[in-house]
């Protein structure tokens, strides 16, 4: 079903007393106002937050998600965390494909297939990340790139499959630079992202796909960004990081 989604994505932040501290503000804070009900909050924190997070979600109103999920089933790979590890913790989202593990880890588009068929066959849904680098933008590539990202990692899933994917659209020029899309430029390839699940799975598939944008989102800048019709929400780094930021953002619909 296609969702408004506000993710927070805390990457590598936060000790065992600041995850607490910064889930518990979130769950107050999500008391406090009331969300459009098709708005989901999902939040990603690091592995070893993770089991705190689902308790407090049991009782609040967001979803959690991991940030990385290992390509294997299991067995000798140390270090790695499996989708059945992350299954068996009822999780029900991870992040796939992050330009930092794309750039910093080698995560091909070959390995993103491989996670998300490994999610998928545990039940969870992967955000799927995609976006051109500042030269390839520059360069008019972004199309090209996206095109090749979104066909080599989801387009051997079949549509009942595809059904479970979310796409976060994030322009490696804008992650934590306080460069953001304009809207236009949002908007711009979220329609041409959905255009192509259309031509892949048709336009009811399309129309059902949840695609986020990333990159600077932040409260002051959210609702213009949502306000586009192929705009479902947002995957948010830095500012997901303060729950006043994190619900200003979930609140921009
Ligand atoms: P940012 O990061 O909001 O800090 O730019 C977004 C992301 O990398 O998911």
């Amino acid at each position: 079903m296609r969702k408004h989604i506000v993710a927070g994505n805390w990457k590598m932040n936060k000790t065992f007393e600041e995850a607490d501290e910064l889930i518990n503000d979130i769950k107050d804070q999500l008391e406090e106002i009331t969300l459009d009900r098709n708005t989901q909050v999902i939040i990603c924190p690091p592995f070893p937050f993770l089991e705190m997070a689902t308790d407090y979600s049991e009782e609040s109103y967001f979803a959690v998600g991991a940030q990385n999920v290992s390509d294997q089933e299991s067995g000798a790979y140390t270090g790695e965390v499996s989708a059945a590890m992350l299954e068996s913790m009822e999780l029900e989202y991870c992040i796939v494909g992050h330009s930092e593990r794309r750039a910093y880890y080698h995560e091909t588009d070959e390995i993103v297939a491989r996670k998300v068929d490994q999610l998928l066959k545990h039940g969870i849904s992967p955000i799927v990340c995609c976006g051109e680098v500042l030269e390839e933008r520059e360069a008019n590539r972004q199309f090209e790139v996206v095109k090749k990202q979104i066909t080599d990692g989801l387009f051997h899933l079949t549509a009942e499959q595809f059904a479970n994917i979310i796409i976060a659209y994030e322009p490696v020029w804008a992650i934590g630079t306080g460069k953001t899309a304009t809207p236009e430029q949002a908007q711009e390839i979220h329609a041409f992202i959905r255009g192509l699940i259309a031509e892949k799975y048709g336009q009811a598939v399309a129309d059902e796909t949840s695609i986020l944008y990333g990159g600077s989102c932040k409260p002051g800048n959210a609702k213009e960004l949502f306000a586009n019709p192929d705009v479902d929400g947002g995957l948010i780094g830095g500012a997901s990081l303060k729950a006043n930021d994190f619900i200003g953002i979930a609140t921009a619909f």
